[in-house]
């Protein structure tokens, strides 16, 4: 079957609903989403978005937080963007009906590691939760959107699914839409539109422990890096210092406005050690907290650490953090007013993804990116808590404007495509081996490609990777297609990107660590790691 839009949405989180509800009053749009439309890693953001709204900051002060928690890799101009931007892009989902946690008239601002000012706008401590419900409200009042739920795209497509042979042969990377997976009629149906938006999101399911939910695949960056798009800073994965330990999988996040709210990070033995490691102590940036709690668990071979807020009024923590309070509570059986709270660092954010530039356009035409599977360069080595929802904000609004005047200049008819083809492919009783793999993976990215790192532990990665690969692309090549399958594929590339983008980096910068390397080292890698489908093979420990 074939589905024609003037816009095609990869994904229904914060960056694609905003794209979408952007380009829809210039043409037709379908967001396509795995599962449930609110099923995103926005949903599940609890801190909030940093913003510049009040007279105690200002867009500078903003500026400098990044860059310094970016160590040295971020893009100023990006940068610059994004804080100069980003308060208007508050501004507009309070006019959609966002409903943000007030001090009087004022936004009540939070404060969070690495921010030397309280700037973190928030909705409580569900702030992903009430933008996602603004955008998707919106979005179900806009008739030019359809939204596909229980769809998942499976690859892009360019020049190479052309029917015609001459524009196969045709060198300029053009996208012009997806071959998508109806889960429900377990059918791949053909997409086409002028202008793809790749919003998917993340790609922290790599890894055994993560914040992420399980639909965090990284579907966007493994299907663009397939079609030729440049992806980079792969290395740089985020590790969130508080997760509940021994919350299963996904793990539940303890968020890092805790600490801005007084809590602090103690052994298991009461004592307090971050001061130990930051003069900002449990406000340091996120690296470093991360980095200091690994190495203490190492040190003490303990399973956790405390983190304590006790000592901070009973009735301000149950107003201020009702889910974690209600969560930690039921679910759990802690009462993080009276007890402290055993935590452990997890992957929550790849700071790397599909490069774009700033109006969110990749090295393939007609194809954007914005959220979590870009590299705007933002991060740079280590993003500073809460900049991932303004990111996406304020890019996916860019991506939009240039996307309409893009899709307005696109005189050619867009090329007749192959239908997907699954001929010679068979249904396997062997799904066992999906689930296997998967957990495969994200034990081996767990144990290798961790906070610290080596040569000898990517190297050991490197190879397991590249068999699991292998044995999954046969395994792809004879099966009909399922989206367990299509998502094992995608965090297999993901985590083979990981670890050829570390074995690169042969130093240590922000979130990236290396004991072969320990120091950081501006002269040779003082840059993005690119890679790309030639190289990725071959990785050079
Ligand atoms: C948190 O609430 O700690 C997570 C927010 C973020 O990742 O920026």
């Amino acid at each position: 079957m074939t589905h024609q839009f003037d816009f095609l949405v990869l994904g229904s989180g914060v960056a694609g609903l905003t794209y979408a509800l952007r380009v829809a009053r210039h043409g037709s749009v379908a967001i396509i989403t795995k599962k449930e439309r609110a099923e995103s890693n926005t949903n599940y953001a609890q801190g909030g978005v940093a913003a510049v709204l009040s007279q105690a900051d200002s867009a500078d002060l903003h500026m400098r937080d990044t860059l310094l928690a970016g160590r040295g890799l971020c893009r100023e101009e990006a940068v610059r963007k994004m804080v100069k931007e980003g308060p208007a892009r508050i501004r507009e989902l309070v006019e959609l009906g966002a409903d943000f946690t007030r001090d009087g008239d004022e936004f009540d601002l939070a404060r969070e590691g690495g921010h030397s000012v309280s700037r973190i706008v928030h909705a409580k401590d569900m702030t992903g939760r009430e933008i996602e419900r603004t955008l998707l409200d919106a979005v179900s009042s806009t008739s030019n959107i359809t939204v596909f739920e229980n769809h998942i795209a499976v690859d892009l497509l360019t020049a190479h699914q052309a029917e015609d042979e001459e524009i196969r042969f045709r060198s300029r990377l053009q996208c012009w839409g997806a071959y998508v997976l109806n889960t429900g009629a377990a059918r791949v149906d053909l997409f086409l539109a002028k202008v793809v938006m790749l919003s998917t999101g993340g790609s922290g399911q790599v890894y055994l422990h993560t914040t992420n939910p399980v639909i965090a695949t990284g579907d966007g960056i493994a299907m663009a890096y397939r079609a030729g798009a440049r992806v980079a800073n792969m290395e740089f994965i985020q590790f969130h210092p508080t997760t509940l330990f021994g919350s299963g999988s996904p793990s539940f996040l303890i968020s890092e406005a805790l600490r801005g709210f007084g809590a602090l990070l103690r052994r298991q033995d009461g004592s307090e050690f971050m001061s130990g490691y930051d003069a900002q102590a449990s406000l340091a940036p996120r690296d470093v907290v991360a980095y200091a709690i690994d190495h203490e668990l190492k040190k003490r071979g303990e399973e956790f650490v405390l983190l304590d807020m006790t000592h901070l009024p009973a009735p301000d923590i149950r107003r201020r953090f009702p889910h974690i309070y209600e969560t930690c509570r039921s679910r759990f059986r802690i009462d993080i007013a009276s007890e402290p709270i055993p935590v452990v660092p997890g992957a929550h954010y790849c700071c790397g993804g599909v490069e774009t530039d700033l109006m969110g356009r990749t090295n393939i035409r007609g194809l954007y990116a914005a959220g979590e599977v870009s590299m705007t360069g933002v991060h740079g080595a280590n993003r500073l808590a809460s900049n991932s929802l303004l990111e996406a904000l304020v890019f996916s609004a860019s991506a939009a404007s240039d996307s309409i005047c893009f899709q307005e200049d696109q005189s050619d008819r867009i090329p007749r495509m192959k239908p997907w083809d699954d001929s010679g492919t068979l249904d396997s009783e062997e799904w066992v081996l999906l689930s296997h793999d998967r957990k495969e993976i994200q034990q081996l990215m767990w144990d290798y490609v961790g906070i610290v790192r080596s040569d000898a532990r990517l190297r050991r990665a490197s190879r397991r990777i590249h068999l699991i690969r292998e044995e999954i692309e046969q395994f792809y090549k004879r099966t009909r297609v399922v989206d367990e399958l299509v998502q094992l594929r995608n965090l297999a590339l993901c985590a083979d990107l990981i670890i050829a983008c570390s074995g690169r980096r042969k130093e240590s910068r922000g979130l990236f660590r290396n004991t072969d390397y320990p120091e950081r080292n501006d002269l040779r890698f003082g840059s993005d790691t690119y890679i790309d489908e030639e190289t990725t093979g071959a990785l050079l420990v």
